[in-house]
């Protein structure tokens, strides 16, 4: 599998900016990549291949605006995704407490009700230890990646 679509969750733009640094990193390594600033359902039910999700939390442990459709299609309409591989980057900041990275649980959680699979275990990036998000978004999404490559 050689196609992957990023869509991105953000307020502020780090997130963006993160996800765009993943986009160059993967495409540096073959793959062919969608990036969705605005992700609806169609994002991924009119795309192939593996879908990363690459989404800060605002409010109190809420998704961004730009990203709610894209929740919403998936637990309110239930699309057929089983067995679809994903991965879930979230940034966040630990001084949020119970709801670090909450953005990130929600979406991993849709995904996974839905039976689509995981190729890695959700990633948090805590702001309040990480400066630059992309240091550990481009290495874990190559990993991540790489599994794709033996489906
Ligand atoms: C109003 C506001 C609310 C936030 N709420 C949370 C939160 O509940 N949990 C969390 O982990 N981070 C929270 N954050 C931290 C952001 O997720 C973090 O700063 C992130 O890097 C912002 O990315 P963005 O520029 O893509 O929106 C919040 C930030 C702001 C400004």
């Amino acid at each position: 599998m050689n196609q992957i679509v990023i869509c991105v969750g953000s307020v502020y733009g780090a997130a963006l900016e993160t996800a765009r640094a993943v986009r160059t990193a993967l495409q540096a390594e073959g793959f062919s990549v969608e990036l969705h600033e605005a992700p609806t359902l169609a994002s991924v039910t009119e795309t192939e291949g593996a879908v990363l999700i690459c989404t800060s939390t605002t409010g109190t442990g809420d998704l961004p605006e730009n990203i709610a459709p894209l929740y919403q299609g998936l637990t309110n309409e239930y699309p057929n995704i089983v067995g679809r591989p994903f991965g879930v980057i979230t940034l966040g900041d630990s001084s949020y407490f119970e709801s670090f990275g909450g953005a990130g649980d929600l979406i991993f959680e849709a995904f996974t009700e839905l039976a689509a699979k995981p190729l890695s275990p959700l990633l948090k990036i805590d702001a309040q230890e990480t400066a630059d998000p992309e240091e550990v978004a481009v290495p874990w999404s190559r990993e991540w990646a790489r599994q794709l490559t033996n489906q």
